[in-house]
């Protein structure tokens, strides 16, 4: 079996959300580059429609649909319209997500309840809507969910987003033992830090920049290294592997710092 055949998504529907910037729009450029019609979703419609442009400038085929991934009415007209254009999605990529600030003795109710909404509650919204419709359509696929190292291990001050991201992880597996039987693959990747809109003010502070040393591989990632990850799951390579979240972190999460 050669690597290109056996990652192929030629004939695949694709729908990743937050593909408007990062990780997302890298996601969504890889899974066209392979072969997957790709449905874009964020919030952002200006982003969204030059992605599909530059995705249609390289060869491949994607449909810009702006939704916000908390509003459950435009999240099945996404799903609605992606099957009218390309036909079933089988492939969703859950990205989108926020992450907020702050020690949780002080954080505000709205704050935690907005980032567990969109990182937590529309994961498993979206995984839901996706799942019945390959199940009516009796399609297989393949869902990747998107969560963090931060939902497997602690840090100060991103107290709502690691509760998130473990749920992610946990959902996960419960989406993966009900629908494996179906043909349904449920799995997650857990990146570690990748500068990107979200952090890299941050990450790319001198303060930021000293994390680097806790890291085996001595450096932040790059959206480009998910690639490998993305595809394994998304693709029949990942055919026997459901309910795991794959760690792609240069090693950060394992290692004790001494
Ligand atoms: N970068 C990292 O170090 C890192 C590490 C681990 C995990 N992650 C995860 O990777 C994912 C992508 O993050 P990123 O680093 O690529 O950050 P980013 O560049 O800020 O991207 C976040 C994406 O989510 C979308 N989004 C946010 N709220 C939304 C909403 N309510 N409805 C629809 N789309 C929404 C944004 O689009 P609009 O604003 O246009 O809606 C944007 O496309 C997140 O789930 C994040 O938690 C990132």
């Amino acid at each position: 079996m050669k690597a290109a055949e056996l990652f192929d998504l030629a004939g695949r529907v694709a729908l990743v959300t937050g593909a408007s910037s990062g990780l997302g729009l890298r996601f969504a450029e890889v899974l066209a580059a392979n072969g997957a019609a790709v449905v874009l979703v964020a919030r952002r419609a200006e982003r969204l429609a030059a992605a599909q442009e530059r995705i249609a400038a390289a060869g491949g085929r994607a449909l810009a649909v702006p939704a916000d991934v908390t509003d459950r009415a435009a999240m099945a007209r996404a799903f609605a319209q992606a099957e009218k254009v390309f036909g079933t999605v089988t492939i969703l990529v859950s990205n989108a997500g926020i992450a907020a600030a702050g020690r949780a003795v002080n954080m505000p109710e709205e704050d935690w309840r907005r980032v567990t909404a969109i990182d937590l509650d529309a994961v498993f919204f979206w995984a839901q809507e996706a799942a019945r419709r390959m199940l009516e359509a009796k399609a297989q696929g393949a869902i990747v969910n998107i969560a963090s190292i931060l939902g497997l291990s602690a840090a100060k001050g991103v107290i709502a987003y690691a509760a998130a991201k473990a749920g992610v992880i946990q959902l996960t597996k419960g989406l993966a033992v009900e629908l494996g039987s179906k043909g349904i693959r449920v799995n997650a990747i857990a990146p570690g830090f990748i500068p990107t809109d979200m952090n890299k003010g941050y990450l790319l502070s001198d303060l930021g920049k000293g994390m680097v040393r806790d890291i085996p591989l001595g450096r932040f990632g790059a959206p480009e290294d998910l690639d490998g990850a993305l595809l394994l799951l998304a693709s029949d390579a990942g055919r026997y592997i459901t309910g795991t979240t794959l760690v792609v972190d240069g090693g950060q999460v394992v290692a004790i710092r001494g």
